[in-house]
């Protein structure tokens, strides 16, 4: 059997770790059982945006590198889809598995849908439904030229339903929960960044901001930089690991911008480092997907730079405020996470395991391809108890679908 993956972006070289490794538990026996072929379609490039996951997560050289680089959506995805093209020809694997909402995504998911070639989404079902974001459009073209749809989320199987898309989708629990659990420990041990950083437990935030809406647009920007030059203190500097569109966008739009000192801009960390910064910092200010739930699975408490989230959970969970770029609800959303005890005394890992699932989710992936592939497709939510959303826990949900 030839699983070939599609990853281009950072988050996706995390998302495709678990699911790397339950791979090689399953065919420790027979490595010929399965084969999986990578293929890195070259959106991020930069060393610390790419190499640095394939070495901390000990993935496996790329079988295929597109190295599309950066440029317009319309270029950019039509690049990749003909490469993709090309690739999928050459190598006709049996199953694709796209990840995630970015144009790498789509691409994959377009080039193996019009080769008819078996695709399926992993983290399918994610909505914000704002239509503005590229992401968004990215997802539904996604899930609906895919024939397997992973869901993370029983909210994701929700949004699937709505769309008419049950009878192709599964649920998995979320291929990121699995991550967490895994690196934290290796982040403990192996992550230097807090002596780097000569950074007090619980005494700083982490900052992240990359959205087209927060920066594309100046105004956002403007105003986002000028909140955490304003909050920024000795008491609580702010670590800010910039992302190269964010850097490139104050760098020629708004050069005359100085942070103050407690605002520390830095490279892009590597994920150990990411995580052992989310695992002891008081808060994290963001408007990442990934970092929301990290946030969330490490008991950080999280303030979404967002005006929507795909991950309800977390804010339901009690982990996460929404905020946009409101200066006055920041400063709130603030002050309620400053009264919470130190170090801390709460986790969310009860909301995490009833929303996200077990961290098993790159074996119930495993399983959801093969029976695929075996024919054995049962995933229909004919087989399933009525609303997903009144289902706790999710996973033995899945495991009545036969797929568990
Ligand atoms: C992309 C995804 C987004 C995801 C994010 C994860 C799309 C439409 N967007 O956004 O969903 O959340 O990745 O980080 O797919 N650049 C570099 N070096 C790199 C990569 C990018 O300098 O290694 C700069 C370039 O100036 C580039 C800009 O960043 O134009 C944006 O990169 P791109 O991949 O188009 O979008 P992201 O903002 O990274
Ligand atoms: N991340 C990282 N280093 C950074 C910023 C993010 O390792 O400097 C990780 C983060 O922990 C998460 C993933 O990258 O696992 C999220 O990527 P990003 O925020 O770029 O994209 P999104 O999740 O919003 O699509």
């Amino acid at each position: 059997m030839k699983i070939l993956s599609i990853v281009g972006a950072r988050p996706q070289f995390i998302k495709i770790a678990p699911l790397v490794r339950a791979i090689k538990k399953r065919t420790q026996s027979s490595p010929s059982l399965i084969k999986h072929v990578i293929v890195h379609t070259g959106q991020h490039y930069d060393p610390q945006m790419s190499d640095v996951f394939f070495s901390e997560l000990e993935l496996p050289q790329a079988d295929y590198g597109l190295g599309v680089g950066s440029g317009p959506h319309g270029r950019q995805t039509g690049l990749m889809l003909s490469m993709t093209e090309r690739v999928l020809l050459e190598a006709v694997p049996d199953i694709v598995v796209v990840y995630g909402d970015t144009n790498s995504t789509v691409a994959g998911a377009l080039a193996s849908a019009k080769l008819n070639i078996p695709v399926a989404h992993l983290e399918a079902g994610l909505r914000s439904f704002n239509r503005h974001m590229p992401e968004e459009i990215n997802r539904i073209v996604a899930d609906h030229v895919c024939d397997l749809l992973l869901a993370p989320t029983p909210t994701a199987m929700k949004n699937l339903k709505m769309e008419a898309l049950s009878p192709r989708s599964v649920f998995t629990g979320d291929i990121m929960y699995d991550a967490v659990l895994f690196y934290r420990e290796l982040a403990k041990q192996r992550s230097q960044i807090g002596e780097r950083l000569a950074l007090k437990p619980h005494r700083y935030a982490i900052v992240t901001v990359h959205r087209a809406e927060n920066t594309d647009d100046l105004n956002n920007l403007k105003t986002l930089l000028s909140i955490f030059n304003e909050i920024a203190s000795p008491d609580l500097p702010l670590i800010f690991p910039i992302h190269p569109r964010t850097s490139q966008r104050i760098h020629d739009e708004l050069s005359d911008w100085q942070p103050q000192p407690h605002l520390r801009l830095i490279e892009p960390v590597g994920y150990l480092d990411m995580l052992w910064l989310l695992d002891h910092a008081e808060m994290a200010l963001t408007d990442s997907g990934g970092l929301q739930k990290e946030a969330f699975f490490l008991g950080c408490p999280c303030i979404t730079l967002r005006e929507e989230t795909e991950w309800i959970e977390t804010v339901q969970g009690g982990g996460n405020i929404l905020t946009g770029t409101d200066r006055r609800k920041i400063r709130a959303a603030m002050t309620r996470w400053q009264a919470l005890p130190k170090p801390r005394d709460h986790n969310f890992s009860d909301a995490a395991t009833a929303s996200f699932g077990h961290g098993d989710a790159a074996e119930h992936v495993l399983d959801a391809l093969i029976h695929f592939l075996e024919g054995n497709d049962n995933t229909s939510t004919d087989t399933l108890p009525h609303d997903v959303m009144h289902l706790p826990p999710p996973l033995s949900r899945k495991r009545e679908s036969g797929c568990g």
